[in-house]
């Protein structure tokens, strides 16, 4: 046996594994209402196991997207059916910018199986105390939309982004609520679910434009308020409340553009390679390239309307 099959091996037991532990957490949701912030142990234990035996055949596991996808729609059936209870809803530091228990049981979850599947990529994820941005890993928001998520509106998402030598490769943004998983892989296209985006350069008058309200920051209230009157006076604009899930409306046409003054980078890391992967401009609002080791700007589009934003925000 070659220590690729090994490997392979290895790693099809972890995916069963995971998608029995997944199983678990589901059955436990629909009995208690409330799942275990950690994994069970017994899971811990097989993981490394598995890590071990994966260490001594010394094989490194390029990140596997189908894998992944997996991994990320089996974290989406540990929220998609929670009803939330006021003690499970914290603020952080801005009174509007929320955490749940769930939002720490995705991001626990990821961690595990991406730590246990792709032990050399570094994780990044929004609940963590610390961010240290590096070159490589994974860029993960466990919930994007947590205010939608505690609202009980259906529209929110799991962003996660693989980085490599410092840009986006592969990103995968998936709606638990409509079991749609939006995904692009850097050269290749990018996807909601089997069907290929493409960005359909539409002019304003035949699309609507989605806002990012950067609702942690006060100060920013004036100058979006300011943008989204010369917007209106070209199209509607929708404020949708999820920028990874913008960033692929933007991909697949169903908004012509999207914008917002302050953002993170496990917001937009993975909706920005769909957009671009369909066909759209994604850059800072000065037109530069993101940067993913802080909050940022961003504007995308597709070519027509983001030539046009351009314009209108350099007043
Ligand atoms: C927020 C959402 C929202 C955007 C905020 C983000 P979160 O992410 O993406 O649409 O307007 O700027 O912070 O806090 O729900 O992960
Ligand atoms: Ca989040």
């Amino acid at each position: 046996m070659n220590n690729a099959y090994l490997a392979h091996l290895i790693n099809s037991i972890f995916i069963s594994a995971a998608s029995t532990e997944a199983g678990l957490h589901k059955q436990y949701l629909l009995f208690r209402q409330s799942p275990p912030t950690q994994t069970c142990p017994l899971f811990r234990i097989l993981s490394f196991l598995l890590l071990y035996l994966r260490e001594k055949v010394g094989e490194i596991m390029p990140v596997d997207i189908e894998q992944l996808k997996t991994i990320i729609r089996n974290a989406g059936e540990l929220i998609k059916h929670v009803r939330l209870s006021p003690e499970q809803i914290h603020s952080k530091d801005n009174r509007l910018d929320f955490v749940t228990k769930y939002d720490v049981v995705v991001q626990n979850f990821l961690e595990l199986h991406f730590r246990a599947n792709w032990p050399d990529y570094p994780f990044i994820g929004e609940e963590q105390e610390e961010h240290e941005f590096g070159q490589k890993g994974f860029i993960v928001d466990p919930i994007d939309g947590t205010t939608n998520f505690i609202l009980g509106i259906p529209h929110y998402s799991i962003s996660v982004a693989v980085m490599e030598e410092g840009k986006i490769v592969q990103g995968v943004v998936y709606s638990p609520a409509l079991d749609e998983m939006f995904w692009a892989k850097s050269g290749k296209g990018a996807y909601l679910n089997s069907e290929r985006l493409q960005n359909p350069d539409l002019p304003f008058a035949e699309t609507v434009i989605g806002i990012g309200s950067s609702p942690y920051n006060e100060s920013l209230r004036e100058p979006t308020l300011a943008m989204i009157g010369e917007i209106m006076k070209r199209t509607d604009i929708r404020c949708l409340g999820s920028s990874a899930l913008d960033l692929c409306y933007v991909a697949g046409g169903k908004q012509g553009g999207y914008f917002e003054y302050e953002i993170n980078p496990w917001d937009i890391a993975a909706g920005m390679l769909i957009a671009r992967e369909a066909g759209a401009t994604v850059t800072t609002i000065d037109g530069k390239e993101p940067p993913l080791d802080r909050t940022l700007t961003i504007l995308a589009a597709g070519p027509k309307i983001y030539a046009e934003m351009r314009e209108i925000l350099s007043f």
